[in-house]
């Protein structure tokens, strides 16, 4: 007895520490937020988050209000479900809500890439130089050249062979979609190697069809690679696709390119100048290949299927496309010259603007998280004050705080394309929750500090697409009757989301 007793104590002691070390002690404190810890300790409700983060959430709100603390995979998540309460996450200062631990340590385990220490502000002084502004303009035509390249290439000569192309709309959507926006930032093959401007065309288009053949294995494994979920086989997969990334896409191979954006060349010459060694810029550039080509092609599928499904906004979007062809004195017929899309002509389409934010508003679903660094207070728009924990972390799902309101957006689920539109067809940015005008009334590209860098030139990329297809092609769903998928529950969170399955339609030209 007297020798067993010490062992017994010494179990219980390492069984409580266990315990504590997994939540299992956890109280919520006067002031602070509901607590949920989940039946199942450390875990938490990690799997309910995991299959379903909208229901799940919905599901919270509807329990504990709009303001609750959850254990999700052992770290504790404060979420706000009260737009008008968005501001003091969205503007707190990094010293006490930080975007970069959280971020770091999914881009490791993701792309294998290891933080050169200040790439959120090497990323942001490339994106305003050449995303946004006057870059756009470069960046429209670099789009336009890649898009005519894979999109009318073979679709027949203009001389009256007119065949019907079938394919996946989500699958013909995203691929030209990645392909043209890779080539565009990434570069092109040169004519000089390849021995003519047609064999480097056909190179480009060959190249960027093997990239995306791959990338969509990467994607498909992609949400349960972040959440460390997948069993070894997709393991290895996931681990071989890394590496023929960071290959395919070298600093030695893109840097022998022409036309790369001042984009990507820019944060290669600043990581240089860091001296981040050159493995490790391979990887950069993977990370950079996922966060400009995984959310656009989606979200290109997401807006033609809701063109093609209402009439009356096809009606509307093809009548302003016509319009502005027309009043830049352009013509697009059989044998004509290609039409010259300018950013100057995608800055007067409002009926389009308000169909892309109406398709984002239903389609595009990040979540925001930021660590806390410090004990803090969090105001809410009610008066309410709540005291947040050091070491825990605050999220944000706009996508069911604000997006499927109902007191916001009337009948969310459905596609009103003009509902950003005010009567005068000017951009509508009033709405409002409990009577006060909201600031924060949809929210695709996150917000504050960690706002989405390629917004500008993502919105360009979805117009542009639209236009040419509008204005080159016939294009139908094989069976109109079929109904609009539902959104695969597997990517909430990731930003913009993936159908449940792919719908057939068929195109052709024109003229
Ligand atoms: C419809 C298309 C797109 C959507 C819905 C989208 C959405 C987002 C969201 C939600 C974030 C994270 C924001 C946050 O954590 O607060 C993000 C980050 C980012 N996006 Fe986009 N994005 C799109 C297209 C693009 C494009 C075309 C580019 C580049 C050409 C791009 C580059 C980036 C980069 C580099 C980041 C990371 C920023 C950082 O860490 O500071 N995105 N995007």
């Amino acid at each position: 007895m007297a020798v067993l007793l010490p062992l017994l104590l010494g179990l219980l002691v390492s069984l409580l520490g266990g315990l504590y070390l997994l939540g299992m002690f956890r109280k919520r404190q006067p002031n602070e937020p509901p607590l949920d810890k989940g039946f199942i300790p450390w875990l938490g409700y990690g799997l309910d988050f995991r299959n379903d983060s909208a229901e799940f959430l919905r599901r919270m709100q509807k329990k504990h209000g709009d303001i609750f603390t959850v254990q999700i995979a052992g770290y504790y998540f404060t979420f706000i479900m009260d737009p008008l309460s968005f501001g003091p996450v969205v503007k707190e200062a990094r010293a006490k809500l930080d975007f970069e631990t959280f971020a770091q340590e999914l881009v490791a385990r993701v792309f294998g890439y290891h933080s050169a220490g200040n790439d959120h502000k090497m990323l942001e002084k490339a994106s305003t130089k050449h995303l946004m502004g006057d870059g756009l303009i470069l960046m429209t035509q670099a789009m336009m050249e890649n898009l005519q390249n894979l999109m009318l290439h073979n679709v027949g000569s203009g001389s009256g062979e007119r065949k019907w192309h079938e394919d996946g709309l989500f699958n013909y959507s995203y691929n030209i979609v990645f392909r043209a926006g890779y080539l565009a930032l990434f570069g092109n093959e040169p004519a000089k190697k390849m021995g003519s401007t047609d064999l480097a065309k056909k190179y480009d288009r060959d190249h960027s069809e093997e990239l995306f053949h791959e990338f969509r294995k990467y994607d498909r494994l992609f949400p349960r690679l972040a959440y460390a979920v997948l069993p070894p086989k997709d393991k290895i997969e996931a681990e071989r696709l890394k590496r023929l990334f960071w290959n395919m896409l070298s600093v030695k191979k893109t840097m022998e390119k022409e036309n790369i954006s001042g984009w990507v060349s820019d944060q290669y010459q600043f990581r240089l100048e860091y001296g981040l060694p050159e493995y490790m810029q391979d990887r950069f550039m993977f990370l950079l290949l996922w966060a400009s080509q995984g959310n656009t092609g989606p979200s290109c599928f997401w807006l033609l299927l809701y063109l093609m499904k209402h009439p009356e906004a096809m009606k509307a979007v093809f009548g302003e496309v016509q319009k502005i062809i027309k009043e830049t004195g352009q013509e697009v017929k059989s044998g004509g010259p290609l039409l010259n899309l300018t950013r100057d002509m995608l800055l007067k389409t409002p009926i389009l603007d308000s169909a892309v934010e109406e398709t984002l508003r239903l389609t595009a679903a990040p979540v925001l998280i930021r660590a806390v660094k410090e004990n803090m207070n969090l105001k809410m728009s009610s008066g309410k004050e709540f005291s947040i924990r050091k070491g825990d972390r605050v999220a944000l799902f706009p996508y069911v705080a604000v997006q499927m309101d109902p007191e916001v957006h009337p009948e969310p689920e459905k596609f009103k394309y003009d509902r950003f539109l005010n009567e005068d067809g000017t951009k509508k940015s009033e709405f409002y929750k409990n009577g006060k005008r909201l600031k924060y009334f949809t929210m695709p590209w996150g917000a504050g500090t960690t706002i989405c860098p390629g917004r500008f030139f993502a919105v360009n990329e979805l117009k542009q697409f639209v236009f040419l297809l509008l204005t080159y092609f016939e294009f139908e769903l094989i069976n109109p009757n079929e109904e609009i998928p539902a959104i695969d529950p597997n990517r909430w969170g990731f930003g913009s989301m993936q159908p449940t399955h792919d719908l057939q339609f068929r195109y052709r030209l024109r003229y």
